[in-house]
């Protein structure tokens, strides 16, 4: 069932704001959590439909999990665990994040047969990205059509490799990281450019023996993690939604707080910058090789804003708020141009199309390039209209962002999707709109 919600032009937004829990770490704490043979306390766990899916996995391999105030505390199986629900089905949901960092602890499991599947939007993803490597360090992998789930994991004692990933993807170097742990030896991957590093920060913190040097990242055999409380930082990527709107809606006055700052996830705010948003904040730099996630607050207020050029490099640090860049680049003035970002046709939807449709539909001038898009502006705001979520929750929000700052209003088809990372989401955005 789909629902549809309208948003009408807004006036400014104003106050404080606290996004929801980071989705990418709350994954990863729960199954690090898993991998510990300690209790392992994770704070302000991101409570929606995607992490929901994790925990529920978890459980069904022999974790457990208790809930109580926004807080989860993981009591994990060890690396080495004697899985339970072998030969059994894993639902994935729509998290690709679980689809492909759970198969690197399974694939390292002797013994083990487990197939994990999800919905329709996940069966449309490729997970030959994670089969392959998986398969080089000796697990047994099978997928329909050799490329999408569901995904069926042999595990086997695996053996180390030196992996130089074909696209750049934080999902598949985890994936790898986390099988290297489990296999003999060290495992070694090459990235082409940074993408988010929270699994290498859990890595150090679970004291693995990990090292960094330039993009090359190597992690040793292990016996077993040690990790004590995670507390999640707000997510950059939720965030960005109030940002953009903050940034485009004229008056607006928002101070983001508890928002994760790690130089890995604030392209965005590095994009938005260029194109003359007001976005204040004591952003980590490149190159900290810190093991705790960086938290802090972010000033932003609305601005006019010139067109900008993405390239590939910057790509991987922006990844999930490309399509924003699009939004913001159809208010303003100038052409903006983003490249190198292939990836984004095979996300929850496809958001090239996605986004090059749902913004012409509202009245942009946006072309769709094979790996990206070019989207002209006069500085003038959006007419609006409706947009289709495509089932995909950061297409939902985008367009509830558009509306508010379109000068017609904009209906958004499929507004539900957006609980799949925050289910808050309207209820914020209400609040910060008084
Ligand atoms: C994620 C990495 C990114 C991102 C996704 C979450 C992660 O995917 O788009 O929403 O948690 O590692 P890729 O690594 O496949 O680009």
């Amino acid at each position: 069932m789909t629902s549809a919600a309208r948003f009408e032009p807004s006036g400014p937004l104003r106050g404080d704001y606290t996004p929801p829990a980071d989705k990418s770490i709350s994954h990863r704490a729960a199954l690090f959590g898993a991998m510990c043979d300690e209790p392992v306390p994770v704070r302000n766990f991101l409570d929606s439909a995607d992490t929901r899916c994790t925990l529920a996995a978890l459980l069904k391999l022999g974790a457990g999990v208790e809930e109580g105030n926004g807080d989860v505390l993981i009591r994990g199986v060890g690396l080495r665990a004697p899985l339970e629900a072998t030969g059994g089905m894993l639902d994935v949901g729509n998290a690709g994040t679980l689809m492909r960092l759970l198969p690197g602890w399974l694939a390292g499991q002797p013994g083990g047969v487990w197939t994990l599947d999800g919905d329709a939007s996940i069966r449309r993803r490729p997970v030959d990205r994670v089969a392959e490597p998986l398969t080089a360090m000796g697990a047994q992998m099978e997928a329909r059509e050799e490329r999408f789930p569901p995904l069926t994991v042999r595990g086997a004692q695996l053996s180390g490799i030196e992996y130089e990933l074909p696209v750049a993807s934080a999902q598949v170097k985890s994936c790898v990281l986390i099988a290297g742990m489990l296999a003999d030896g060290s495992t070694t991957v090459i990235e082409g450019s940074q993408s988010r590093d929270h699994t290498e920060r859990l890595l150090r913190r679970a004291r693995v023996p990990f090292a960094r040097e330039g993009l090359r990242l190597t992690v040793s055999q292990v016996d077993e993690l040690e990790l004590d409380e995670i507390v999640v930082p707000g997510d950059p990527s939720s965030a960005a939604f109030m940002v953009a709107a903050a940034t485009l809606v004229s008056g607006s006055r928002v101070v983001v707080k508890g928002m994760d700052l790690n130089w890995t996830r604030t392209g965005f705010l590095r994009i938005a910058d260029r194109m003359g948003a007001v976005v204040v904040g004591d952003l980590e730099e490149l190159g900290t090789d810190a093991d705790a996630e960086p938290v802090g607050e972010l000033d932003v207020a609305s601005a006019p804003l010139e067109g900008t050029v993405v390239e590939a490099a910057e790509v991987p640090t922006a990844i999930d708020e490309l399509t924003l860049v699009a939004l913001l680049g159809a208010f303003a003035d100038g052409e903006t141009v983003v490249s190198g970002a292939a990836e984004l046709r095979v996300k929850e939807s496809d958001r090239i199309s996605a986004v090059v449709d749902g913004l012409s539909g509202l009245g942009a001038e946006i072309e769709a390039t094979g790996d990206g898009f070019v989207v002209r502006g006069d500085g003038a705001p959006l007419r609006g209209g409706v947009i289709d979520a495509h089932g995909d929750h950061r297409m939902a929000m985008l367009g509830a962002v558009a509306g508010l700052a379109s000068s017609e209003g904009v209906e958004v088809v499929g507004m539900d999707a957006a609980a799949v990372s925050y289910p808050g989401f309207e209820r914020d955005l209400s609040a910060l709109l008084g």
